[in-house]
């Protein structure tokens, strides 16, 4: 085996000269390194071994491994620093006119940071999705006009756009379990029409929480405490019965208008409340398919629109101008 590594290395160290492109690097390390390559396969003889001889090859193994990788990394430099030479001159004036935030970006910030701070997970998930996580796994039935072509895009590999952040839900329960608080923002996609108030890219925020004994009182709770935060000033919150597959009990979360105080405006149209954030107790079937048992946890599970959340924070009246890359909109939101 002694003389196989020898080899090994020798013809590695002859090949990483040969890098002259990313491309030669990458395909050189999965060579070498890769699930496929020589040194995996003489790695796996080390469960045969005596324990006296894993001693000797364990940590050999991984020597060789690091050197070849810094090998080479070491060969790529090389090449990166012939290509771009950049230098830095400290007497060229700075450009003074930066960007800034996107105002999604900015409340996605806020609402993710609020909660980070009671303990929340801010995790992240696939744009493009497979039918599972998006609704086989979320207790969407097989024939529900949601998975309909009407509403959601479907790419030509058989994956979809996700039609919300909920999957997110579903790879976190798999992966890491309960209990769990778990959040993740990002963009969504639905086969919209486009107006005022629709867009087909929109931004959610999921949340979710499980746990022993969780109960709505938690939803409102947090749902009240974040909104505190984003808005500087208290919200009143009330529940209307709502339907989602994912949740038994479902809700309709609306928040007291922000812009009238509840009294009363356009934005509210006259009712006092905007309806905000839909969420519920998570089902049990969605616990049970990703393995958790419903007998002993609970969870409660919200999905936040921060794009309505966007557009009544920075009063906003047409939901097109935020994808719409328009500099003099953007410009007036003056976060970095
Ligand atoms: N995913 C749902 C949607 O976008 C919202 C939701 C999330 C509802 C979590 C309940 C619980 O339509």
């Amino acid at each position: 085996m002694k003389e196989e590594l020898k080899n090994l290395i020798e013809s590695a160290s002859l090949e990483a000269k040969t890098i002259e492109t990313e491309n030669d690097y990458l395909n050189i390390k999965s060579k070498y390194l890769g699930k496929k390559s020589k040194l995996s396969d003489l790695m796996k003889n080390l469960k045969d071994m005596t324990s006296d001889e894993k001693k000797q090859y364990g940590p050999l193994f991984n020597k060789i491994k690091k050197d070849l990788e810094s090998l080479f990394v070491k060969y790529y430099d090389n090449v990166l620093n012939k290509e771009e030479k950049i230098t830095f001159d400290p007497t060229i004036p700075v450009n003074e006119e930066k960007g800034s935030l996107h105002p999604v970006t900015i409340i996605a910030k806020e609402v993710t940071d609020v909660l980070k701070n009671i303990g929340f997970m801010v995790l992240e998930g696939p744009e493009m999705e497979s039918e599972y996580y998006n609704f086989t796994a979320l207790n969407v039935a097989e024939n529900h006009p949601a998975r309909d072509m009407q509403d959601t895009y479907w790419l030509d590999n058989g994956l979809l756009l996700r039609t919300h952040t909920s999957p997110v839900q579903v790879r976190a329960m798999e992966k890491y379990g309960a209990p769990i608080k778990m959040c993740a923002a990002g963009r969504t996609y639905r086969n919209e029409d486009l107006d005022a108030s629709h867009e087909n890219t929109f931004f959610q925020v999921e949340g979710m929480v499980i746990d022993k004994n969780i109960s709505i009182s938690n939803v409102i709770y947090v749902m009240k405490g974040m909104l505190r935060e984003v808005f500087n000033q208290d919200v009143e919150v009330r529940l209307r019965p709502g339907f989602f597959p994912f949740v038994e009990p479902g809700f309709e979360l609306d928040c007291s208008c922000t812009i009238c105080g509840g009294k009363g405006c356009q934005t509210c149209k006259n009712t006092g409340w905007i309806e905000l954030c839909p969420c519920g107790m998570i089902h049990p079937n969605v616990l049970q398919m990703s393995g958790i048992d419903p007998e002993e946890y609970s969870g409660f599970a919200f999905g936040l629109g921060l794009t309505r959340l966007a557009m009544m924070k920075y009063k906003i009246k047409d939901i097109r101008v935020l994808n719409s890359g328009n500099l003099r909109f953007l410009e007036q939101f003056n976060v970095r």
